[in-house]
Formats: structure tokens, sequence, C-alpha cells
């Protein structure tokens, strides 16, 4: 339960690249010891988010991932409605992908997961939930897409974004090789991606070779991101997003041009950056 760790200190951080010299580190990078502490920091932000907007009398439109490592935020945030600390009535939510094609009732698709983790626990309008549609006809798919992009940018922009990154460095499906300003579309997943869904799928073959997924730049419009990882087999493509190039081939990368983006790591996760494995060769 959430309340064990309820205060969260900037003493609890371990490291933060904010104000110190580190050259490499082209993305604002906070580590905590355990994933189940940043999953409180995230879901702190994202509840002062909504609760800002509320005082203000506004919507909050918040962008949203599926996968592993947004669970525990999830389960904070559903635990905060639980205690009558947050209401969802004014939040509106545009998750980042669905499997093509998926149907609803599927248990691997993207919308059970979004519904079981926390939509169906918490008093958001159903009428203010988006999640690309993976029953659409293939030949609607352009124009959904077009669409999904129209209601956000109607909404004025997500106001925050969360995000995970997959081990080929995509952020939402936007595998190596998406552009800069792609929009939401259809794509195709990578076999590494496929590898990492086949647990779920029971099998790599039952993998969905495709995935609606919204765009590198529909995702670098919102106005904060929140982008975290846990483990160690995130601990590489962590680094090359962090401290590489820009790159297509790493689409993570195209965080380093966001003005409001942070990286929330763990220990694990943390541990190939330059800074931890090879401090000797940081100045300062
Ligand atoms: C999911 C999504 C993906 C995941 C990424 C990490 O909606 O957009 O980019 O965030 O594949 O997945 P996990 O968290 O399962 O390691």
């Amino acid at each position: 339960m959430y309340f064990i760790m309820d205060f969260v200190t900037i003493q609890d951080r371990l490291f933060c690249n904010d104000s110190e010299l580190c050259t490499q580190e082209k993305i604002r990078t906070i580590v905590y010891d355990v994933p189940q502490r940043v999953s409180l920091v995230a879901a702190l932000r994202i509840r002062d988010v909504i609760q800002q907007k509320q005082r203000e009398g506004k919507a909050c439109v918040l962008g949203l991932a599926t996968g592993s490592t947004p669970c525990k935020v999830y389960a904070i945030l559903c635990e905060m409605h639980v205690r009558g600390e947050l209401s969802f009535r004014n939040v509106h939510t545009f998750n980042l992908d669905e499997y093509y094609p998926m149907q609803k009732t599927s248990q691997q698709s993207y919308y059970q997961f979004m519904h079981t983790h926390l939509f169906s626990q918490v008093d958001i309008p159903q009428e203010n939930i988006h999640i690309p549609d993976g029953e659409c006809r293939f030949e609607d798919v352009q124009e959904y897409c077009q669409h999904y992009d129209q209601q956000i940018a109607l909404l004025g922009g997500i106001d925050l974004q969360l995000l995970g990154i997959g081990k080929t460095g995509h952020i939402g499906f936007n595998e190596p090789g998406s552009q800069a300003d792609s929009t939401t579309r259809m794509i195709y997943l990578d076999k590494i991606t496929k590898a990492d869904a086949a647990s779920d799928f029971y099998n790599v073959h039952h993998v969905p070779r495709k995935a609606i997924t919204m765009g590198v730049g529909s995702i670098l419009g919102a106005k904060r991101i929140l982008i975290l990882a846990f483990g160690e087999g995130k601990a590489g493509i962590v680094r090359t997003s962090i401290e590489g190039p820009v790159t297509s081939q790493v689409p993570a990368s195209y965080l380093q041009g966001h003005p409001d983006c942070t990286f929330f790591l763990d220990t694990a996760s943390c541990a190939s950056l330059t800074r931890f494995s090879c401090p000797w060769t940081i100045k300062g």
C-alpha cells in the first residue's frame, strides 16, 4: 500500500542530473532505489497535474502506457481514489497503442489491460477514455488514426504523457526507423518486441504482427513527459537513449529534444549510464 512510502522526499533520490555537470546525459534523469518508489513519485506527479487542473476548473489530458512498467503507478492511483483523495472526473485519457488486429474482449488487449488496472477502479467518465481500436476495419485505419490525433488536439493536447521504453528503444510502438514527426498510424512490430510479448500470447507466432500506435510527433506534443524504466534488461537501451545521438534507430532518443521530459529509473536500469558504469571518465 502506498501510504507506507507516502512521503517521498528529495533526499530519497539516489541521483538526479539536474544541476550537475554531466554532458553525456541529455535527458533529465532521476534515480530511486526500487521500482515501487519510482512508481510512487510518478503517481504523485500525475495526481498533482489532475488536481491542479481541477483547481483551474479544466480538463486534464493524460497519455497512458501499458506493459509491466506502469502497473504499480496505476495501482497507487487506484488506491488514492479508493481513499477519497483523487477523482478522475475531469480526466481524459489517450492510450499509446493497441495490437492490430485485436478484439477488445481478448485478454491480451490493451483495452482489457487498462480497464483491469485503472479504468474499472476509478470514476473516469467512460466517454473520456480513448484507446486505439484494434477492431477498426483495415480500410478505415488511416482515417481513424488521423481522428485520434485530432481528438487530442481538440482537447488542447496532452498535459502529461506516461511512457515505458521497449528493448528496441520504442516509445509507444514506434519501432526503430520511426520519424520524429510521425503521427498516429499502423506499424509493424519489431521482432524483439514480438519476442518480449511472446509469453503473453503463449507463443511468439501468436503475437500480432502489427499495432496502432500514437506517433513520435504525437508523443512529443505532450506538455510534460515521464518515462519510466525498471530492471537490468533495460539498462543498455536507457543509456543509448539518454547518452547517445538522436536517431530514428532509437526512437526514445527523440525525447532529448523535449523541453520537459524526465527519465525515472531504479538502480538496475540506470547501471549502464556512464556516471555509474565508468564514473572516473566524468569531469567535475
Ligand atoms: C505500451 C507501450 C510500450 C511499452 C514498452 C515497455 O503501451 O507503449 O512502449 O511501454 O514496450 O514495456 P514493459 O513496461 O512491459 O517493459
